[in-house]
């Protein structure tokens, strides 16, 4: 087995992400952005959040974005602009960021949750016939670690009960599902551009995206105080406005966006052809036709929480995406789960593990990591 892992060149750390790599190689460009909203002294709604709207559209492949504050907001705008009210009911996976749940209960409705997928840790379509009722208003896909769900089925199954599809694709920019971007095959995309996201902010921003005019119009009145007018408002809606400067910085880091994607997808490769020999260790699986983004790249073990001890200590950074899946949080005791409820997610919440990840990350550093790895297992 140790002829598939070349000798790293050093025992370097390994952080899990590290963006001061980025901005070292994008600085320049980043200041002189900055620069010019200061210069403009535009701050909010103003040209370069118009412009990242258009841009942040295009690459999703739909005619209509609409910056808001955050993906949090995003998810809590789109699922109001789809109509869903208090009291209704959401299809969502369990094994997911907290967000894709609490924007579901920040309007009043319950979270009704449908297993992963093992394999793809993305909704099961099969589980959503198990879990609609007449009550369900939507469902929440999410293409976790920047891989597209099985979007087929999913279309399918809410078209037949005739139900709006939100993309959470805050992890997932730039991803294809059979070609299509995701974001652009449900109802709503959603954008996180939370600083660690394949497309990072320096701060709190995210997008929703849509190819319904009347959807985004509604999502642009919702973002600011349900303006229709100037100080018109026909709903309550609140502010959840994209800034200039988040914008500015968002539009320098898209035309970096593509060639980031390529150095994940090599990073990912490389890991894969180290990693697949090693017995007991799953690496990601990319079904036929879909593309993966590497938001992360997640292994599964069984003895995950030894790993990330034995990794922590050679000064290899890693990370548990998600500890918890929602149906066993505090957040949603009352909906009255118990272990056993979701066992994909359960299992999958308990042996994946996320290795250093980020376009700038070198060969030597992913010897390193799989060199550690050879290690642990032949202990
Ligand atoms: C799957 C998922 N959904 C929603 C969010 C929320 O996005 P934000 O942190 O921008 O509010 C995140 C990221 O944090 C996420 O990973």
């Amino acid at each position: 087995m140790s002829a598939h892992v070349p000798a790293s060149t050093s025992l370097e750390a390994v952080p899990q992400l590290d963006l001061t790599a980025q901005y070292a190689a994008i600085g320049a460009e980043i200041r002189a952005a900055i620069e010019r909203v200061m210069a403009s002294q535009q701050f909010v709604l103003g040209r370069e959040g118009a412009a990242l709207e258009q841009e942040i559209a295009e690459l999703c492949g739909v005619s209509h974005g609409v910056g808001v504050a955050s993906g949090t907001d995003a998810l809590i705008l789109a699922l109001r602009a789809c109509g869903v009210k208090a009291g209704d009911e959401v299809l969502l996976p369990p094994f997911t960021f907290v967000a894709t749940g609490s924007a579901v209960s920040a309007l009043g409705a319950k979270p009704v949750f449908a297993d992963i997928r093992p394999d793809t840790y993305n909704l099961d379509p099969a589980e959503c016939a198990r879990r609609v009722t007449p009550r369900t208003r939507a469902i929440v896909v999410v293409h976790l670690y920047g891989l597209p769900a099985e979007m087929d089925p999913i279309l399918a199954f809410a078209k037949e009960h005739k139900l709006p599809v939100i993309e959470d694709n805050a992890q997932a920019i730039g991803a294809r599902y059979k070609g299509r971007p995701t974001g652009s095959m449900g109802d709503v995309g959603c954008v996180s551009f939370y600083p660690t996201k394949n497309l990072g902010a320096y701060g709190d921003a995210g997008m929703v995206v849509s190819n319904s005019a009347g959807l985004a119009e509604r999502l642009r009145t919702l973002r600011n105080h349900g303006q229709t007018g100037k100080y018109l408002s026909s709903e309550p809606g609140w502010n959840s406005r994209l800034d200039e400067m988040q914008a500015a910085i968002l539009r320098v880091k898209l035309r970096h966006l593509s060639n980031w994607q390529r150095a994940r997808q090599s990073n990912a490769a490389e890991y894969t052809r180290l990693l697949n020999p090693f017995p007991g260790v799953m690496t990601p699986h990319t079904p036929e036709g879909l593309e993966h983004v590497f938001h992360q790249y997640t292994i599964r073990v069984e003895k995950r929480d030894a790993l990330q001890k034995f990794l922590a200590e050679r000064h290899i950074g890693s990370a548990v995406y998600y500890p918890h899946p929602l149906h066993l949080q505090p957040i949603y005791a009352e909906l009255g789960h118990k272990r056993g409820d979701f066992p994909h997610a359960e299992r999958a919440a308990q042996e994946v593990l996320s290795l250093p990840m980020y376009p700038e990350l070198r060969k030597e550093q992913i010897a390193r990591v799989a060199e550690c790895l050879q290690e642990f297992i032949s202990k």
